[in-house]
């Protein structure tokens, strides 16, 4: 282990490393922590090495489905998944960004019909130059990931 646990080790479960600083809470809402019964640990801003600073979540007894994995990509493309088993790193979880996510996000544009009739949101995802970009499927428009809000 190449740095000193800043908040122990759990034994079974999944540890989320290695994200960018300030998105963990956002990835808190994507997964629904704040309403599982799951023992979650939460370290923002910890000092890393390779990253400078860097969010973190331990969660006991939960595996994150493929489709989890990659949706975690999008709010951090370097974050690191890994699957934990009798207190040992069994897997490095493979990600992808996905093409697209429906029912996370909240559409910023006022307009959008996904306020006013009870339709899930459903954004495309794309990657330019570096920024994650989102575009509503209703209404066209495209937003920087960051100023599109996570539904809770
Ligand atoms: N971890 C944990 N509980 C365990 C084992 C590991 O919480 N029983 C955490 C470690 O603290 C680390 C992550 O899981 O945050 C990945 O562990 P490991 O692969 O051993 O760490 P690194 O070598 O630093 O990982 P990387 O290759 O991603 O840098
Ligand atoms: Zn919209």
């Amino acid at each position: 282990m190449s740095e000193t646990l800043p908040v122990s080790a759990i034994k079974n479960g999944t540890v989320i490393d290695h994200i960018a600083p300030g998105q963990a809470l956002r990835i808190i809402h994507l997964l629904g922590l704040q309403n599982s019964t799951n023992k979650v640990t939460i370290g923002l801003h910890l000092p890393s090495k390779s990253m400078g600073s860097k969010d973190l979540i331990k969660i006991e007894s939960r595996i994150l489905s493929d489709a989890e994995a990659n949706e975690i990509v999008v709010f951090s493309p370097a974050a690191t998944i890994n699957v934990i088993r009798d207190f040992e790193v069994q897997e490095k979880v493979r990600t992808r960004l996905p093409s697209s996510m429906k029912r996370v996000f909240l559409c910023p544009n006022s307009a959008c019909i996904t306020h006013s009739e009870s339709v899930a949101s459903y954004f495309y995802i794309a990657e330019d130059r570096k920024q994650i970009k989102l575009t509503c499927h209703y209404c066209e428009k495209s937003f920087d990931r960051d100023q599109v809000r996570v539904s809770i």
